[in-house]
């Protein structure tokens, strides 16, 4: 069985992005410098992967050890869950063919008819997150569950759903923006630091969550 995993990029004050963030603007005012160890401008590098799967106008870094990061991320991954907020700031950058290439679900108040892109499905859950949870479970298999954002995040950890955490700490402080984790959050948690990675421009700390 898979485990279901937040991999999100962090600046250090805890932001995973920047204020005002909108549909034209999904990471939020500077809040696209959290993916530059991720992205550059022209290129690609990630094995099996081209630009045009990323989103035709980006694509990965070619350092190794980010490149090897980002091949584990959609290695390891049978399905994505996703808030509708990721999906609604997302869709128009992924393009045709969004980077995922294994189904995704949105969790989201409000209905849509599933999606196809490329390789890419995008289920739209309106019963709750646990549905959303088991959908996705079913669908992985052996693989993960890989989150993002930060709402999904906060209610898998309220909820003790989250296995792991891989946060890609960004050295730089955003001061505004979208937190990963709130006040709202009123839980004790411990978490077990698995590994870390030091990388060009991040460092990735993984995080075992305790039960
Ligand atoms: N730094 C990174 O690595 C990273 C990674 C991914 C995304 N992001 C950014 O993170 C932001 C999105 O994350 P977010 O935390 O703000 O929002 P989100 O989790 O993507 O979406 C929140 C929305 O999902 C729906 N939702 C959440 N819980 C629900 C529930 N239990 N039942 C039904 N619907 C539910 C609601 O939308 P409706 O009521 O409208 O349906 C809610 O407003 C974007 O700016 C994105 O660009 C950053």
């Amino acid at each position: 069985m898979g485990k279901l995993v937040l991999a999100v990029s962090m600046s250090l004050d805890g932001f995973i992005a920047g204020p005002n963030h909108s549909v034209e603007n999904g990471m939020g005012e500077g809040g696209d410098r959290l993916h530059d160890w991720m992205f550059q401008s022209e290129g690609t590098a990630l094995p099996n992967r081209s630009a045009s799967e990323i989103d035709g106008r980006q694509s990965f870094k070619s350092d190794t050890i980010n490149a090897d990061v980002m091949q584990d991320y959609f290695d390891s991954t049978g399905a994505f869950l996703m808030g509708r907020r990721w999906f609604d700031h997302g869709e128009g950058p992924w393009g045709k063919n969004p980077p995922f290439n294994v189904p995704v679900f949105v969790v989201t108040h409000r209905k849509r008819e599933k999606l196809v892109k490329g390789k890419t499905s995008f289920t739209f859950v309106t019963d709750g997150l646990q549905a959303a949870v088991r959908e996705a479970k079913a669908a992985a298999g052996e693989k993960n569950i890989t989150t993002g954002g930060s709402d999904i995040p906060r209610q898998l950890l309220q909820a003790g759903l989250l296995d792991e955490m891989l946060l890609s700490i960004v050295p730089v402080l955003l001061g505004r923006g979208i937190p990963l984790f709130d006040k709202a959050m009123r839980k004790h948690i411990e978490l077990e630091k698995i590994s870390v990675i030091d990388a060009p421009g991040v460092t990735h700390i993984r995080y075992k969550v305790l039960k």
